[in-house]
């Protein structure tokens, strides 16, 4: 059957109705993705007709979208800042709401070059984002999963970003003694509490609970990073961590019972609390 673009979209946003509410981005992000082309050309090029072959994938993404698989597992890659990432299911899909943690690490940084963690890196955004701001920086982005590791080194090489390096670690633990005189750590730790109803639904089911679950409330990694960043942190250094919606209050009063100063949180765009900060002054 011969279809053109606007045909598509407008049948495929109907049917992705049932399963998102980003009827629009996500029906012009599979056309994109199998046309290689920008949304302005499929809205000057709306009555062209696709091929068979596109028609095809289409549907295809289409109906496995349909049964709630996420679109960036099926399409293998996903935005965020300024560029393209592969995603795989061993890690989180990147989200939007962590921009703000890049935007305010861009504005913690001094400006002089700076050594900078990202700490459970999942497919390197955050670390990436930062390499590609501050060509200057050095940035070494850690998670305990292998696979996580190799997709990020690729996303780093696919970026052509050559001052980012990616290396499996529990935490801190693969950092050897000489590693250490941080001027910025930065964390999208898993902070979910293992009976949030949140896990049950949408994109997240599809995601893996290495990345999404902590104990202890969802804080025992918020805990553990804070506890152990002042080791790593040269006085003046700062730690800025991603958080759930709920969690500014209790995030804030372990960094203050962790020594740190001028410990304060910020909103995302969609005004929840979802970062939060503290500069380490006291080793002396
Ligand atoms: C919420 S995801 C964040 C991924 C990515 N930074 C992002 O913002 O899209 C948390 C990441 O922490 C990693 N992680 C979980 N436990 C860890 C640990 N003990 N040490 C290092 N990384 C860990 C997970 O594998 C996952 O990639």
């Amino acid at each position: 059957m011969s279809s053109s673009i606007s045909d598509w979209l407008r049948q495929a946003k109907q049917q992705l109705a049932a399963v998102t509410g980003e009827v629009d981005a996500e029906a012009k992000y599979c056309c994109s993705f199998v046309l290689q082309q920008s949304n302005t050309y499929l809205y000057s090029h709306g009555d062209q007709l696709l091929s068979a072959a596109q028609w095809q994938q289409l549907q295809a993404i289409l109906q496995r979208r349909l049964t709630g698989e996420p679109l960036a597992y099926i399409l293998g890659q996903w935005h965020f800042w300024d560029f393209e990432l592969e995603v795989a299911p061993s890690t989180l899909i990147p989200r939007a709401d962590t921009e703000i943690l890049v935007e305010k690490a861009l504005t913690l940084l001094e400006p002089t070059p700076a050594r900078i963690i990202d700490l459970g890196t999942g497919t390197g955004a955050i670390a990436l984002a930062l390499a590609k701001e501050r060509p200057d920086c050095q940035v070494i982005g850690l998670d305990i999963q292998p696979a996580a590791v190799a997709l990020a080194t690729r996303n780093a090489k696919r970026l052509n970003l050559e001052n980012c390096r990616f290396v499996q670690s529990d935490w801190f633990a693969a950092l050897s003694g000489s590693e250490q005189g941080f001027d910025l750590i930065v964390s999208n730790p898993p902070y979910i509490d293992a009976s949030d109803p949140h896990l049950t639904r949408g994109d997240v089911r599809f995601e893996p609970g290495s990345a999404l679950v902590s104990d202890d409330a969802g804080f025992a990694d918020i805990q553990q990073i804070i506890r152990q960043s002042t080791d790593f942190l040269h006085q003046g250094g700062w730690l800025l961590m991603e958080h759930g919606y709920q969690q500014a209050d209790e995030v804030t009063a372990r960094l203050n019972q962790g020594g740190f100063s001028q410990v304060a949180s910020e909103k995302d765009y969609g005004g929840q609390w979802r970062i939060s900060f503290g500069q380490w002054l006291c080793k002396g």
